[in-house]
C-alpha cells in the first residue's frame, strides 16, 4: 500500500493508530488503539486462555502496528507464559512510520522499545526469541494464499479491516483455513461482532460468545473450538 495513503492519527487514550485513506479506515478503535488491544485480544484472548496450557501458540491476522505483538510479549513476561506468536502481513508500514508510533513511551516496561524494535527490524519469515517468553515470526503475505499449519493455534487474533471495507477477508475461505489452523479449546478473538460472522463461526461448529466490547464499542466475538 503506498505510504501517502497511510497517515498517523491519535486516539481517544492517546495511543496513535493509522489511518488508510484508500479504505477510509483506521487500524484500531478510534475510542483508544491500546485500550482495545488490550481489551479484545489480551483480556479476553490470552487471559481466557491462560492456564489451559503452559506454552500458547498465537496467530495474529495482520500484524500493521505491532501493537498487539507488543502487548503478547508483555503478557507473555508478566504471566511466565511462554507464547509463539505468528502473525502475517500483506501490506507493510514503512520504516519511518514505525518510528513516530508512540506505543513504547505509553506501556511501561524494561524491554519495551527493544521489544518494538526486534518485531519490526527483524528478518521476515524466520522465528526469533525476542524475550525469556516470547518467540515471533512474522510472514510477508498475503493471507488469501497463505497455507497456515493445521491445528497449530491456542489463540487467533482475528484482526482484519472491518468487514464492510474488506469483505473478503470475513469469508468462509478464510475463517475455515483459520478454524482449521485452530487447536481443541483454542479461542478466535475479534473486535467485530456482525451478525454475519456469528453465523460464519457457527457454521464452523465454534461456541460463539457475544462478550462486552472495550471502551466506545458495544460488543466483540470470541469463539471457542470444541474438544
Ligand atoms: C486492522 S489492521 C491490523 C492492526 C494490527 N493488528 C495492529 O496491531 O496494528 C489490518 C491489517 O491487516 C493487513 N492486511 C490487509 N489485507 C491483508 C491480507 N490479505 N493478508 C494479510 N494481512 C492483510 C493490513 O495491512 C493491516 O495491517
Amino acid at each position: 500500500m503506498p505510504e501517502d495513503n497511510i497517515k498517523i492519527i491519535f486516539t481517544e487514550d492517546g495511543s496513535h493508530s493509522l489511518y488508510n485513506a484508500k479504505l477510509n479506515e483506521t487500524y484500531h478503535s478510534f475510542h483508544g488503539a491500546i485500550q482495545e488491544s488490550r481489551h479484545v485480544f489480551v483480556k479476553n484472548g490470552l487471559d481466557y486462555h491462560n492456564g489451559v496450557k503452559e506454552n500458547v501458540n498465537v496467530f495474529e491476522l495482520g500484524f500493521g502496528t505491532g501493537l498487539n505483538a507488543l502487548l503478547a510479549a508483555e503478557w507473555a513476561l508478566q504471566n511466565e507464559v511462554y507464547i509463539t506468536y505468528d502473525t502475517i502481513e500483506a501490506y507493510p508500514i514503512s520504516e519511518k512510520q514505525v518510528s513516530m508510533l508512540n506505543y513504547t513511551s505509553l506501556i511501561k516496561g524494561n524491554n519495551i522499545q527493544e521489544w518494538f524494535d526486534t518485531l519490526h527490524k527483524i528478518p521476515w519469515n524466520e522465528l526469533h526469541k525476542v524475550s525469556n517468553f516470547f518467540s515471533f515470526k512474522k510472514v510477508h503475505d498475503s493471507i488469501t494464499q497463505h497455507t497456515l499449519p493445521l491445528e497449530k493455534y491456542d489463540v487467533i487474533f482475528f484482526d482484519a479491516f472491518a468487514p464492510n471495507k474488506q469483505s473478503e477477508m470475513w469469508e468462509m475461505d478464510i475463517l475455515t483455513k483459520i478454524y482449521d489452523s485452530m487447536r481443541p479449546e483454542g479461542a478466535f478473538v475479534t473486535y467485530c461482532a456482525q451478525g454475519q460472522l456469528k453465523r460464519n463461526l457457527k457454521s464452523l461448529n465454534l461456541d460463539v460468545q457475544t462478550l462486552p466490547g472495550p471502551p466506545g464499542k458495544k460488543e466483540m466475538v470470541r469463539a471457542v473450538k470444541n474438544t
